[in-house]
């Protein structure tokens, strides 16, 4: 098939060569990652498949109508038998006939599995726990980032994919390794690690320094004498831990990068991203990865199940949006089942619809999942796919087909505004991996406050209001928001500082919880009272942290309650906004707001329970004439995001509550085809999509 009847059968645009042009996106020299329409398919892995599979496949993903398959994520050992030895026929078929059928692909760099030929090569190239054991092949994600074989192995690889694919009309973009974020603490990774202290430190005396080695006698005398933090007797320099995460995420970063080098070298300009995670632990720094992506894509695995699932796709979408800066890819999601601890439970068909709309209506250019179909083999046999292990005559993979004809009506809200956010977000929320970082260092006055918690707890909030919400990047311009919240950011630079009380004093409304500006970024604690960083910018003075005993809540004198954590403060130039109102701390002041320039600076020195963070975040926005999406909407349970697209904004409604609302606004649901005009009624557990023109109003008139 030529290419430019290749570029026509998947609906791409033409260069004059008649190679397709890249959608190219915004932190790269590319445009916003702008497909003709929602992307729509998963991991498809023919290499696991007999021939007769693939067209099967291929025929169930026309009856789907999938558009789109991440390939040759774990497929080094097919594409590379042995060292240097390359077989790309199978894919090439593959490749044909995905063409034929109109079904685009990202195409993966394999890196992140390396084969059993590979360890027995380059056995220095495997990753060393904390405690010295050198893992080996037999399961995946087996790198040594920084080994000098598997780095020459990994460019190789993807120079090979690039010069054989690189500008395939049907090529949607590159998907490079898969979920990087395997540590290694062996020689490899000392090495590297060192050479990115002396760049950052410059001197022995100013790591010393910075990281306090007068502690314990750790002074450093040769730079060889610093390792990764290894398996030690007692507790780990909290500086070296940091730090060695801070590497940990650019030397993958580097790894990536090469990976592009080779991939832009051999002439392709397929936009380039990579999956980023967002479990319970954290190995990126999120914003100096999406500094380097053609679009930012995520892997979303929610980890609860009912209402609060809502909230967590809710979460997940606005964080990703957030660093990719506007437009991004949903790589992954469970199609049918959410794994809680030891079992998986089933997603019900709505719930599956319902999801999937939640992260488009937050930006997502995709519904991808993993996988397309079940492995009948191999360790996550068990996981589910579009198509189960019973086939394509199945309820689950109905609900598939029902999705992707829902996806195909909702085209239309695939376009990106010509200007402006694609979300109208006056909230902000702080985001950095150090706050995430430094509160997983031992030893902290509480070990019970988790970073990912208290951020996803601040958003829940606003979730739950109905306000939509940005992450922010310390530094960026956040003048547009009216309101930053900053969630337990325990590290912060004297610049960052001084970006906030610029915000502040440009009329801002700053809210800062506990556990906020106490260090600096080598997590030395500010001396004077807590919170260092940030005393003069909120008129307050911390003498003390109080943990308070597990389970115990204590309340102020608002009414709201308080768990887990107060402090002893004193309002040095701001005004209480609430008192605690318990014997340890009566009377003390526990939320606090200074006036500074044209704005204010709110702090909660107190861990409220998320019902009071809803009310007091809730309070906050209102006094600050900051409102719902859709007024009345988040209390019945509907879940209203608008999303602008070019020359139109799209209201999903995503109905999580138990009885119908009637919306009514100049629109048409593009799922049913009615008009809004005259209300336009949603089902408990139902959605629609209200095409609107920019900015047109729409109420709530019934429910
Ligand atoms: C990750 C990986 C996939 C698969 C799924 C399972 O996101 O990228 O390969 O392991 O998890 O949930």
């Amino acid at each position: 098939m030529s290419a430019p009847d290749a570029a026509r059968a998947v609906g791409a645009e033409l260069r004059s060569d008649g190679a397709a042009v890249q959608a190219p996106s915004a932190a790269s020299p590319f445009a916003p990652f702008a497909p003709p329409q929602f992307l729509f398919g998963g991991d498809w892995s023919p290499e696991q498949w007999d021939r007769a599979t693939w067209h099967e496949d291929i025929a169930l993903m026309q009856r789907a109508k999938v558009n789109t398959v991440s390939l040759g994520i774990f497929s080094w050992s097919s594409l590379e038998p042995s060292e240097g030895v390359y077989e790309t026929g199978w894919l090439e078929e593959v490749i044909d006939l995905l063409t034929e059928a109109g079904i685009g692909f990202f195409l993966a760099t394999p890196t992140a599995s390396p084969p059993p030929w590979f360890t027995r090569a380059h056995p220095e190239a495997m990753p060393v726990r904390p405690d010295g054991v050198r893992l080996t092949h037999g399961s995946r994600d087996t790198y040594a980032i920084s080994a000098p074989a598997y780095r020459a192995a990994s460019r190789a690889i993807a120079r090979m994919l690039a010069e054989r694919f690189g500008d395939h009309p049907g090529l949607r973009g590159w998907h490079l390794h898969n979920e990087y974020g395997t540590l290694d603490h062996g020689p490899e990774a000392a090495r590297a690690f060192r050479t990115w202290l002396r760049a950052r430190y410059g001197t022995l005396e100013e790591l010393n320094r910075q990281w306090t080695t007068a502690f314990w006698s750790q002074g450093y005398g040769e730079w060889e004498e610093i390792t990764p933090p290894r398996t030690t007797q007692y507790l780990h320099n909290p500086a070296q831990q940091i730090d060695f995460r801070r590497f940990s995420s650019d030397e993958m970063l580097a790894a990536m990068g090469e990976q592009r080098g080779e991939i832009r070298a051999a002439g392709s300009r397929a936009p380039v991203t990579t999956n980023f995670m967002l479990p319970s632990w954290n190995h990126l720094e999120q914003w100096s990865w999406a500094d380097e992506l053609d679009v930012v894509s995520i892997d979303h695995y929610l980890d609860t199940t009912g209402p609060d699932a809502e909230t967590h796709i809710a979460y997940g979408g606005d964080l990703t949006r957030s660093w990719s800066g506007g437009p991004w890819v949903l790589m992954e999601q469970n199609a049918s089942g959410i794994r809680i601890g030891d079992r998986t439970l089933a997603k019900s068909r709505r719930q599956t619809i319902r999801h999937s709309l939640g992260y488009l209506a937050r930006g997502s250019q995709s519904s991808l999942f993993f996988q397309w179909r079940a492995s009948a083999g191999g360790s996550e046999q068990w996981h589910s796919g579009l198509v189960p292990h019973a086939g394509g005559s199945t309820r689950r993979f109905e609900t598939v087909c029902e999705l992707g004809a829902l996806l195909e009506q909702i085209t239309p809200a695939v376009s990106l505004p010509a200007d402006g956010p694609l979300i109208a977000a006056e909230v902000g929320i702080l985001w950095h991996a150090d706050g995430w970082w430094a509160l997983e260092t031992p030893h902290l006055p509480s070990d019970a406050i988790s970073y990912s918690d208290e951020v996803r707890a601040t958003h829940r909030s606003f979730w739950r209001a109905g306000i939509p919400t940005d992450f922010v990047r310390p530094g960026a311009d956040a003048s547009g928001y009216r309101l930053l919240v900053v969630p337990c950011l325990y590290p912060l630079s004297e610049t960052q500082v001084a970006w906030l009380e610029d915000y502040v004093a440009g009329g801002g409304e700053l809210v800062v919880t506990y556990l906020s500006g106490i260090s600096d970024p080598s997590l030395r604690i500010v001396p004077g009272g807590y919170p260092g960083r940030l005393r003069d910018l909120l008129g307050v003075r911390v003498e003390e942290m109080l943990p308070l005993p597990a389970g115990e809540q204590v309340a102020l004198d608002t009414g709201a309650v308080v768990e887990e954590w107060t402090e002893l403060l004193e309002a040095v130039d701001a005004q209480p906004l609430a008192l605690y109102s318990h014997d340890e701390l009566r009377g003390r002041p526990a939320i606090t707001r200074a006036a500074r320039g044209k704005g204010h600076a709110v702090y909660l020195s107190a861990r409220l329970r998320q019902d009071s963070r809803d009310a007091f975040l809730a309070e906050t926005a209102a006094r600050l004439g900051i409102s719902a999406t859709l007024t009345g909407a988040a209390e019945r349970g509907l879940e209203a995001v608008r999303r602008r697209g070019d020359g139109a904004d799209f209201l999903f409604l995503l109905h999580h509550g138990a009885e119908p609302v009637t919306v009514r606004g100049a629109g048409t649901d593009l799922v049913s085809g009615s008009s809004a005009a005259r209300g336009l009624a949603v089902e408990p557990g139902g959605w629609a999509v209200i095409a609107l023109a920019p900015d047109a109003p729409v109420e709530i008139v019934h429910g």
